[in-house]
């Protein structure tokens, strides 16, 4: 897969000191904001999560120091919608074009529509699976994989007593991100990687619950009612992992310590729900790069070389360490 070439290359930089995340004007679809010089078309896949929203306001808050006219669109976890708002930022001829794709397939049409229109594209937070890296200037945003195997070597590591029951088998219900989007295969694909170094680890159930809270609740109060020896919850991201809570406690049982749970992003009410003992490890996913998008969208559009792939920076969280950052948490 061509994101895992471009990951490998010497173009990868990594970017740390995010910016802290600001208001944020409430731009509903296709609304435009900033008034500057440059024009960017940001493509947003939804609000399905806390990520996404901080994400989002995260954007509209860069765009808007940094002088850029930001036409925003939210494609409601939809891939349709972000086809369509690309083609009227194609339409309007903005400078530049930027999005987070909500799944990694069939997007060349429309890239190469872009490209054709001499609009260049900035990908950002999630990838695109195309043969043909020419379709855009770079990608910002975090390496899922090493999430998902960050995520996997706390479970080898903590394997005795996420044992719950004892009984020698450690069963995994896994709670996965929106099919077929990148952050679902990649984390899945890293936490594999890993728990595979220990046999007593064992996925027994697995199944999308579209990265929102309800889709968690309602994908754990199947699992919970066809297995009653679930030892972990592995949740792509917090919002599942804080609607599966709700699942667990209302079945009776106590998160965090009769159901360990793994979970993804840091949100803050994530980190209040590992600080208070009812998940047991969070995985980094930082939304907060407006301010870097906005600088490598003035380089694109003034004609500079930009790196193909930059990475955010991010770390892991046990329950100590939620204690700690709480108090100066963004997000
Ligand atoms: O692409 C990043 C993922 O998308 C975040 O983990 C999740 O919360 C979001 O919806």
């Amino acid at each position: 897969m061509l994101k895992k070439i471009i990951t490998a290359t010497a173009g990868v930089v990594l970017v740390g000191g995010l910016a802290a995340c600001g208001s944020s004007s409430s731009d509903g679809a296709g609304s435009s904001s900033g008034g500057g010089d440059i024009s960017m078309g940001f493509a947003q896949v939804g609000a399905e999560s806390g990520y996404r929203t901080a994400n989002t306001e995260s954007i509209k808050a860069a765009a808007k120091s940094a002088g850029i006219d930001l036409k925003f669109s939210d494609a409601q976890q939809k891939q349709e919608n972000q086809i369509k708002a690309i083609r009227s930022y194609i339409q309007q001829k903005v400078d530049v074009i930027a999005f987070s794709p909500v799944v990694e397939t069939g997007w060349d049409t429309v890239l190469q529509e872009a490209k054709r229109a001499k609009i260049p594209v900035i990908l950002t937070d999630r990838a695109v699976d195309s043969k043909d890296d020419s379709l855009y200037e770079s990608f910002l945003g975090s390496d899922f994989v090493v999430e998902g195997e960050k995520a996997g070597d706390w479970l080898v590591q903590n394997a005795d007593t996420s044992d719950t029951d004892g009984d020698g088998t450690i069963r995994v219900a896994e709670l996965q991100g929106t099919t077929g989007a990148a952050p679902a295969i990649d984390r899945k694909e890293g936490f594999e990687e890993k728990i595979a170094a220990d046999d007593k680890i064992d996925i027994i159930a697995s199944q999308s619950g579209d990265f929102t809270r309800d889709g968690g609740k309602k994908v754990m109060e199947s699992f919970l009612k066809s297995n009653d020896n679930i030892d972990v919850v592995f949740a792509h991201n917090d919002d599942m992992a804080l609607g599966a809570i709700e699942a667990i406690e209302a079945a009776g049982k106590k998160p965090g310590t009769d159901i360990k749970i793994i979970s993804m992003d840091g949100v803050r009410d994530a980190m209040q729900a590992l600080a208070d003992g009812k998940i047991n490890f969070i995985v980094e996913c930082n939304p907060l790069f407006g301010d870097q998008l906005m600088e490598i969208a003035k380089n694109v559009v003034d004609g500079k070389k930009v790196d193909k792939r930059v990475l955010v920076e991010e770390g892991t969280f046990d329950q100590e360490q939620a204690k700690a950052a709480l108090p100066d948490r963004k997000y």
